[in-house]
C-alpha cells in the first residue's frame, strides 16, 4: 500500500515539472480512466464493449472477445465497424508470443493499374472513392474466422448470440451519430436510393434496429466462413455490386484469403514496441519515427513543447518520405524492412536537422538504401482473465465506406481502393502520396497506416492501443505512447492530450484546436513550420489499456468520440 502511495506522490510530482501549462482541449486531461482488476475491452461504444467483456465474463477469452468486438461494433458503429471492410491485428499471448492477422481487403482479380485515370491520364478521386470500383474485396469475415479457428475457445454461434441479439433489439442513436449519419444522408441516398434503412433521418436518443444484418449474422454463425465467400451471401453480394459497376466476381470472394504475419518489433528506451508490419505501413513508420526521436530528451523539453514538437515533426517528415516510396503490400514488392529501422539509416536521416529552422518538405526525399531496386475506421483493445491481448484496427475507409449499402444484407462496403497510388504523386483522400511499390495489381493489397499495437516494459505486457483516423494514426498512436513514457501520463490522460501531425507532403504541421498556445505556435512560425489549426480537425481517436504497476488495468477512453472502455 505504501509502496503504491509513494509511487502516486512521484507520479504527481514528475507530473507537475514535466509538463508545462498549455490550455488544454479536454478537461478531463487529469482523470484517470476506468481501472479494472481482471480484464477490459475499450472501443468506439459502449455496447460493443460491454458485449466484448460479456464473453470474457462467460468464460471467454481475448480472441473470443474479438470476434464479438468487431461484429457489435459492424452493428451499433456502421460508421467504420463492418463486414464490408478490412482490418488488422496484433496479438501477444500471456505466455509472451506475439504475432499479427492481416485482413485487409485486396484488389479485384479484374483490377488493373490504371483504373482510376480518366481519358487525359488525370486520377479521378470520385471513381476511388465512390461507387463499385472502389470496393476492394472485403477481409472482415474471413479475419473473425481466422482467428477463432486459431485461437478460439467458445462456439461462434455462443459468441454472435448477443450481436445478433443487438442488431435486432437495436441501440441507442447518440447525439455524435446522430449528426453523423445526417451529414452523409445525402451521400447514402445518392449512392442508394431513398428507400434504404440508412436513408431515414435518425434523432439521437432514436433506437436503431437492423434485421437484415442480423440475418446474414445468423447465416454466418450457422454456415461459417464459406457463406460470405462461397454462399448465398457471396451471391447477394456480387450481384449487387455488378449492378452498381463493381468487378469483383465470385471468383474474388473464393480467392480471398487472409495472412497471419510476423508483426514489426522495435526497442524505444525500456520499452519493446509491436505493431503492424507491412501491407500497413504503421509498425515500420512508428518504429523510424521513434528511433529517430529516442536520442533526444524529450521529457527535458516538456510536453507539447517547441522543441518537442520540432524534433518529432521533423522525424515525421523523413518517415513519411520513406513510407510514399518504399513501402506496398510484401506479397508483391520487396520492402527493406530491416534497412529502413537500422540505426545507421535513421541517425544519417535525421542529419540534416536543425533546431533553427524547418527543414522543407521539398529539400526531403526517401532515403537512399543501396542495393534496393526500385474518423472511418475504428480501434479496439483488449486484454483477458488471463494476461491475452488483442489489438485490432478495422475499416471502411472513408466515412461508411464507398458508402454502398447492401441493403437485403445489412452492411456498408469499403472504398479503400483509395488506399492505393492511383497515379505516382498524386495524393489519396488522406494527402498521402504513393509510388510503384503501392500501384494497383490483381489480387494486391493496398498501402495502409493502420497501426494496432502492444508495448511490452521489462519483458512484460504493458499497453495496448490503437487508432483510427488514415495518415494520423501513426502519429496519434505513436504520441499516445510518448505521454505515457516521456511524460508520465495515466492512460487516460494520455489519450486525451492534444496531438499535432506532419506527413512530409503537404509540408504543413497540423494541431488540434484549442490546445496550444499562440505563444508556442507562434515560435513554430518564426523557425518556419507552417502551422495548420484546423477548426474542428481532430488527429486520430485512441482506444488503450495501459497495466499499472499493482497489475490492474487502466482505460484510456478517446473523449473524441462516443469510445467507451468496460472493464470488470
Ligand atoms: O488503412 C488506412 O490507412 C486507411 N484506410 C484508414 C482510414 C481511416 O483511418 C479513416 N478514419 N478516420
Amino acid at each position: 500500500m505504501k509502496k503504491y502511495f509513494i509511487f502516486f506522490l512521484l507520479v504527481v510530482l514528475q507530473q507537475s515539472c514535466k509538463i508545462p501549462a498549455e490550455p488544454k482541449i479536454y478537461p478531463s486531461l487529469s482523470e484517470r480512466g476506468l481501472v479494472a482488476e481482471h480484464a477490459m475491452v475499450v472501443s468506439a461504444r459502449k455496447e460493443a464493449s460491454k458485449i466484448g467483456l460479456e464473453i470474457i465474463k462467460m468464460g471467454g477469452n481475448a480472441f473470443d472477445a474479438m470476434v464479438a468486438t468487431e461484429m457489435a461494433l459492424a452493428v451499433v458503429y456502421p460508421y467504420a465497424g463492418n463486414l464490408g471492410g478490412g482490418g488488422f491485428m496484433v496479438y501477444r499471448l500471456n505466455t509472451g508470443e506475439t504475432g499479427a492477422l492481416d485482413y485487409r481487403e485486396k484488389a479485384p482479380l479484374r483490377a488493373h493499374r490504371d483504373m482510376f485515370l480518366d481519358s487525359l491520364g488525370n486520377a479521378d478521386p470520385k471513381k476511388s472513392r465512390s461507387g463499385g470500383l472502389a470496393v476492394g474485396v472485403p477481409g472482415t469475415v474471413a479475419g473473425i474466422f481466422a482467428v477463432h479457428e486459431k485461437f478460439g475457445s467458445m462456439s461462434m454461434e455462443r459468441i454472435l448470440a448477443p450481436v445478433i441479439t443487438l442488431a435486432k433489439k437495436g441501440f441507442i442513436v447518440t447525439p455524435n451519430q446522430a449528426a453523423s449519419l445526417q451529414r452523409h444522408r445525402n451521400s447514402i441516398i445518392k449512392a442508394n436510393g431513398e428507400n434504404v434503412l440508412f436513408a431515414k433521418e435518425r434523432e439521437p436518443g432514436d433506437t436503431f434496429r437492423n434485421h437484415a444484418l442480423a440475418a446474414t449474422l445468423v447465416k454466418l454463425s450457422t454456415n461459417g466462413r464459406n457463406e460470405f465467400y462461397s454462399g448465398e451471401t457471396a451471391e447477394k453480394l456480387v450481384k449487387f455490386l455488378q449492378e452498381k459497376g463493381g468487378i469483383i466476381t465470385m471468383e474474388d470472394l473464393a480467392a480471398y484469403e487472409v495472412q497471419w504475419r510476423d508483426p514489426v518489433a522495435f526497442q524505444y528506451d525500456d520499452l519493446r514496441i509491436i505493431s503492424m508490419s507491412p501491407p500497413s505501413s504503421g509498425g515500420i513508420v512508428m518504429g523510424q519515427i521513434m528511433k529517430m526521436i529516442e536520442p533526444y530528451p524529450l521529457h527535458e523539453y516538456g510536453h507539447n513543447s517547441v522543441k518537442g514538437i520540432q524534433v518529432i515533426t521533423e522525424a515525421e517528415r523523413r518517415a513519411y518520405a520513406d513510407r510514399s516510396y518504399y513501402l506496398g503490400d510484401p506479397d508483391f514488392v520487396e520492402i527493406p524492412v530491416k534497412k529502413l529501422l537500422s540505426q545507421e539509416y535513421l541517425e544519417n536521416r535525421m542529419d540534416n536537422f536543425s533546431f533553427d529552422h524547418a527543414t522543407s518538405s521539398s529539400e526531403i526525399s526517401h532515403g537512399t538504401i543501396p542495393g534496393y531496386e526500385s474518423m472511418e475506421t475504428t480501434h479496439y483493445s483488449i486484454v483477458d482473465t488471463e494476461g491475452n491481448a488483442v489489438s485490432v484496427t478495422t475499416t471502411l475507409n472513408g466515412a461508411y465506406g464507398s458508402k454502398l449499402y447492401v441493403e437485403e444484407l445489412g452492411f456498408f462496403l469499403n472504398n479503400e481502393m483509395d488506399d492505393f497510388s492511383a497515379k505516382p504523386g498524386v495524393p489519396n483522400m488522406f494527402g498521402l502520396i504513393g509510388a510503384e511499390a503501392n500501384a494497383i495489381e490483381p489480387g494486391k493489397r493496398m498501402l495502409s497506416s493502420m497501426t494496432p499495437t502492444i508495448v511490452e516494459k521489462n519483458g512484460e505486457l504493458f499497453m495496448v492501443l490503437g487508432s483510427p483516423g488514415g495518415s494520423t494514426i501513426i502519429t496519434s498512436v505513436m504520441q499516445t505512447i510518448l505521454n505515457v513514457t516521456e511524460f508520465n501520463m495515466g492512460m487516460q490522460q494520455a489519450v486525451s492530450a492534444p496531438r499535432f501531425h506532419h506527413q512530409w507532403l503537404p509540408d504543413e504541421v497540423r494541431f488540434e484546436p484549442n490546445s496550444f498556445s499562440e505563444a508556442t505556435l507562434d515560435s513554430l512560425r518564426k523557425k518556419g513550420y507552417e502551422v495548420t489549426v484546423g477548426e474542428s480537425t481532430i488527429l486520430g481517436k485512441v482506444d488503450a489499456i495501459l497495466v499499472l504497476p499493482n497489475g490492474k488495468l487502466e482505460g484510456g477512453a478517446d473523449p473524441r468520440g462516443d469510445d467507451t472502455a468496460a472493464g470488470f
